[in-house]
């Protein structure tokens, strides 16, 4: 039997990239069952995008400062990821929310990552509120993306532990080492074996 073609990942991103670095490692590999087909940003000159160019990986930036409207700018924003027919969008460090509309037009296939163990510590600042509230352990979490922040039904999570002497850096650091094991391992075992979601539960095979 022919091996199936890799699932088409697109990335987005805001910043330094090291979750995309990740996937862009993993793809190299021909076993594993996904492949980055671009990447995007909403914003130029960022080292995620430097990363995905040396990587001789299509590139798009979609500013909102450039669009009339919020709308606007994530109508265009959908339509350029859609233009790469992604099996699955993966968030990576994107510090904005997109719209009900373009997940609906994603079909549903939008993962986010997020550096907190949800539903604890949602939103920009997680590993530093986690510090703040004195946990002992916390990590990450890769869930489908709904119109909520950080709301959407968990794919997988990852624990790490918190230390006495962590500053909001070094706790962000550990968090992103498992950060990245986690998504590579599950956006493979997505591509793989596919999803089910029945009332926020994922679950990983065909039905
Ligand atoms: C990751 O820890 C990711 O979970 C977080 O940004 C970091 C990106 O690092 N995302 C969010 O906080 C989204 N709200 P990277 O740019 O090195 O991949």
């Amino acid at each position: 039997m022919p091996t199936p073609a890799p699932a088409r990942l697109v990335v987005l991103v805001s910043g330094s990239g090291t979750t995309l670095q990740a996937l862009l490692d993993a793809g190299r590999d021909p076993h594993y069952p996904a492949t980055v087909v671009a990447v995007g940003a909403d914003r130029a000159g960022i080292e995620g995008l430097a990363r995905a160019e040396r990587a001789g990986i299509p590139t798009f930036v979609q500013r909102l400062g450039d669009c009339r409207t919020r709308d606007e700018w994530d109508a265009a924003l959908g339509d350029t990821v859609a233009s790469y027919r992604p099996d699955l969008v993966v968030l990576a460090g994107f510090m904005k929310l997109v719209s009900e509309r373009f997940l609906a037009r994603m079909g549903g296939r939008v993962v986010n990552t997020h550096p907190a163990l949800s539903p604890a510590f949602p939103g920009m600042h997680a590993p530093a509120d986690a510090l703040a509230y004195g946990v002992k352990v916390t990590g990450a979490t890769l869930f489908l993306v709904d119109g909520g922040v950080d709301t959407g039904p968990i794919v997988a999570q990852t624990v790490v532990p918190v230390h006495d002497d962590d500053t909001v850096e070094t706790l962000h650091e550990r968090i992103k080492v498992a950060e990245r094991v986690m998504l590579v391992d599950t956006v493979g075992r997505l591509a793989r074996e596919g999803f089910t979601l029945d009332d926020r539960k994922v679950r990983f095979g065909h039905e």
